[in-house]
């Protein structure tokens, strides 16, 4: 084989996010940007070398030519076998499955998750390790430093590999197996789930809609749901993945997903709606009328654990994600479990799950997912509320007013503003953090300030920590406020406002949340200046 090297200069912003390096399409498919970040992955992440190297990515515009640019490289880096989704397409869950499963030494997922794609889109690729999950920051440091001096590349000179159907070929002295994108993943929930109790749900008059925002859930949500557990043919809307999303934005969310929020409303409305974002990592959970929040949705899941097969027994303890509402910890405390807080990213998970600590974990930002993979999973928990209405019998919000009536409710709402200037949203930032120390016993709104600080994670199974990971203020009747600075967005800064208020009493569980946290959302107006500092009275976002 003719291994080609070629000579490359290093830039000074491959530094991975919260998940991945993330561009405009447009900086990964000139000057070698792709290339740099790949070459300093097989130049850090030498089990790679002779090992097995999972592939695939969400299918936007790009993917078919990054996946054969870095077929090229991993030929010519020594890399053994490369198992790739078929039409280079693998769901971020789907390929943390297929990791684990082929017991590959990594894998290169290729997606921006919800950004918008097409030719002026986002694109992006994250690096997961052999448990299959995001790299640790160890990890994403080494690559980052490795992307900062870099000076060639290797690649071999062939052709395109064809991925149009699954067989086997070979690149140079690698292997290449093209697998079906969904097989493995959809034996692996089956495992899991109560199919028998779901396929008899959907037998009957129970209405559903899947929403795949034309992005990689469609052909997974049309195989698993429609075709095994017998759902009706056009359960999965916008089903078919398009390079661009078909121009949308596929972020499973009350503004993103209208479409099906549409069609939960009313007595025509649907018993249950879900959909799921560009990688298929993420989930939006509706009821008739009824919109599930992320952090609710954790917290219903875990209590209900032991009606999934797989969980039978119980689940050993759940984690969220520090700006998550508390709502699984209270249930938590209530069934005997342990919980875990830490910082935003999934990645934090990651050494939880392998310990065997945690079985459920989750995200407000619509991350849910368990211990069957390293990656939250938009599919698994949808078919994990599947199985709860399935074997309970009720609605969706006779379920969640209920798990209220008994835990009590963590009101919740995040309040995004986005593309401000970075400047200023550090600022902003700086001064908070200065305020922290003279905050507890203070008065704030009527409320008292019990603790405020700056979040600092020390892993509990590594030792490692992480620090800087937002500004949490709590007060005296439960509730909570927090700040941090986004790390996923590609324009300007976004400053992501967290508020939480919990409320015990039944007859005052059915507010809005939007007024049942009016005070807080003042609070926090005032303490960070928000408007003094970026000029914006509203945000932009309400979630
Ligand atoms: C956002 C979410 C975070 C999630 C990440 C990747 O990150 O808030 O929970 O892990 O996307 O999906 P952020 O932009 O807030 O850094
Ligand atoms: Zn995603």
């Amino acid at each position: 084989m003719t291994v080609i090297t070629i000579p490359t200069q290093p830039f000074q912003d491959q530094r991975p996010g919260t998940s991945g390096l993330r561009k405009r399409v447009d900086r990964f498919r000139h000057d070698n940007y792709l290339q740099n970040f790949v070459q300093a992955v097989f130049d850090t992440q030498r089990e790679l070398v002779g090992g097995t190297l999972v592939l695939g990515g969400d299918g936007r515009f790009f993917n078919r030519e990054a996946i054969q640019i870095i077929l090229r490289m991993a030929a010519a880096n020594g890399v053994d076998r490369a198992i790739v989704g078929q039409n280079g397409l693998l769901s971020t869950p789907a390929a943390s499955c297929v990791i684990r499963k082929y017991a590959a030494a990594g894998g290169l997922i290729l997606s921006a998750s919800h950004n918008p794609g097409g030719p002026d889109g986002d694109f992006g690729i994250k690096f997961n390790t052999a448990n299959g999950g995001p790299a640790p920051e160890g990890v994403t440091e080494a690559i980052y430093g490795r992307t900062l001096e870099i000076a060639e590349y290797h690649s071999i000179e062939s052709g395109d590999v064809c991925l149009d159907q699954v067989g086997s070929h070979t690149a140079a002295q690698m292997q290449v197996e093209v697998v079906d994108p969904v097989r493995d993943y959809a034996e692996l929930m089956a495992s899991i789930f109560d199919f028998g109790a779901i396929r008899a749900l959907l037998a009957g008059d129970f209405r559903m809609r899947f929403d795949a925002m034309h992005a990689i859930t469609g052909p997974y949500a049309k195989r698993i749901l429609e075709e095994q557990l017998g759902a009706a043919p056009g359960t999965v809307i916008n089903g078919e993945p398009l390079e661009d999303f078909g121009g949308h934005h596929p972020d499973p969310n009350l503004v993103h997903a209208a479409e099906l929020v549409a069609m939960t409303k009313g007595l025509d409305g649907v018993d249950f709606a879900a959909a799921s974002d560009g990688d298929g990592d993420r989930n939006m959970i509706l009821g008739r009328d009824f919109f599930v929040t992320p952090s609710d949705s954790l917290a219903v899941l875990a209590a209900n654990a032991t009606l999934i097969p797989a969980h039978r027994s119980g689940i050993p303890g759940a984690a969220r994600s520090m700006p998550t509402s508390q709502a699984v910890d209270r249930v938590a405390a209530a069934i005997g479990i342990k919980h875990f807080e830490t910082p935003t990213g999934w990645k934090f998970f990651g050494n939880l799950l392998d310990a065997g600590e945690i079985a459920f974990c989750g995200e407000e930002s619509f991350g849910t997912g368990s211990n069957h993979v390293r990656e939250k999973d938009g599919l698994w928990a949808v078919l994990a509320w599947l199985n709860v209405l399935a074997v309970r019998g009720q609605s969706v919000a006779e379920i969640v007013t209920e798990h209220w009536r008994e835990y009590g409710r963590n009101y919740y709402s995040r309040h995004d503003y986005e593309e401000i200037e970075s400047g200023a949203a550090e600022d902003l930032m700086a001064q908070l953090r200065a305020r922290l120390q003279g905050l507890p016993g203070s008065l704030l709104g009527g409320l008292e300030v019990t603790y405020a600080d700056d979040f600092r994670y020390t892993d509990p199974i590594d030792g490692s920590s992480s620090e800087h990971q937002g500004v949490r203020v709590g007060f005296n009747d439960g509730s909570r406020i927090v700040f941090r600075l986004s790390g996923t967005g590609t324009v300007g800064a976004t400053l992501r406002v967290y508020l939480e208020a919990f409320e015990p009493h039944p007859e005052k569980q059915q507010l809005d949340p939007q007024d049942a946290l009016a005070s807080l959302i003042t609070i926090a107006n005032d303490l960070a200046q928000i408007e003094q500092r970026i000029g914006r009275s509203t945000p932009d976002v309400i979630t």
